[in-house]
């Protein structure tokens, strides 16, 4: 069907992600992924070489996170009269107010562990590129404000993804209504929701 083969546009539609909200969404998503993984694992095992690694990654995968959430964000206002509609039901609300946490918390987890790394005395240098010189004194505020707030956030974050996926899992698997699709996949396989879906004959 020549429907099915339509390029996907580089912009949203109400009835798809297009390519650039897709791209931001899966890169972040695997990035937030491998943060997770990598507090996990040295939570787990403590300080040695496998958590070493990770956590000597931790700082600068974080800091292209920050960079890409920030594009994230501003993509999403400029495309936001134009994206797949939730509904006005229970349901639809439950979506908005879910993408809005997760938008908040996504943006607050990192800005938090930058604001640390701008207070603190040591330089901060994510691949080798300075964006916060050494300090003499750290800046306590930010210092405390950061220890206090960033892993909490940040697991939090984590339980809000984990319901986010269970609730893509929901749609797709026992609503059956194309929500996946959205997200995934090549322009014109995604069905419509049930409530605008032609008759089946
Ligand atoms: C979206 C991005 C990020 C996520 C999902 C994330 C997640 C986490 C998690 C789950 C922990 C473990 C907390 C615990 O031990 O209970 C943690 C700790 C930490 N993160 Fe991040 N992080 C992110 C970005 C960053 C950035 C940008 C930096 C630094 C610039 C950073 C620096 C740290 C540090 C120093 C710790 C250990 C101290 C602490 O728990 O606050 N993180 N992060
Ligand atoms: C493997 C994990 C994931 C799967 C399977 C998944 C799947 C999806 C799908 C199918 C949509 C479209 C939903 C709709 O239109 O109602 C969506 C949207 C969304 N997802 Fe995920 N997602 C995952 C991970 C994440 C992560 C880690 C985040 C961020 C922390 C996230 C944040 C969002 C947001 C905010 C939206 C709304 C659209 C947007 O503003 O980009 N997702 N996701």
């Amino acid at each position: 069907m020549a429907h099915s083969r339509r390029a996907l546009p580089l912009r949203d539609t109400p009835a798809r992600y297009g390519r650039v909200t897709r791209l931001l969404h899966w890169t972040i998503a695997a990035l937030i992924l491998w943060q997770f993984l990598g507090m996990a694992i040295k939570l787990a095992l403590g300080r040695g070489p496998v958590s070493g690694f990770f956590v000597g990654l931790h700082q600068p995968v974080g800091a292209v996170l920050f960079a890409l959430i920030v594009l994230r964000v501003a993509w999403a206002l400029l495309n936001r009269r134009r994206r797949p509609d939730h509904g006005a039901g229970l349901v639809g609300t439950a979506a908005r107010l879910g993408h809005l946490a997760l938008y908040a918390l996504m943006l607050a987890v990192p800005s938090l562990a930058l604001l640390r790394a701008w207070g603190s005395e040591r330089a901060f240098q994510p691949f080798g590129v300075r964006i916060f010189a050494a300090r003499e004194a750290p800046v306590e505020w930010a210092v405390k404000l950061a220890d206090a707030l960033h892993g909490e956030l940040a697991w939090l974050l984590g339980v809000l993804i984990l319901g986010h996926v269970v609730m893509v899992g929901v749609h797709h698997a026992m609503w059956r209504d194309g929500t996946l699709a959205r997200m995934v996949g090549r322009a014109g396989r995604g069905r419509q929701p049930r409530s605008v879906a032609p008759p089946s004959t």
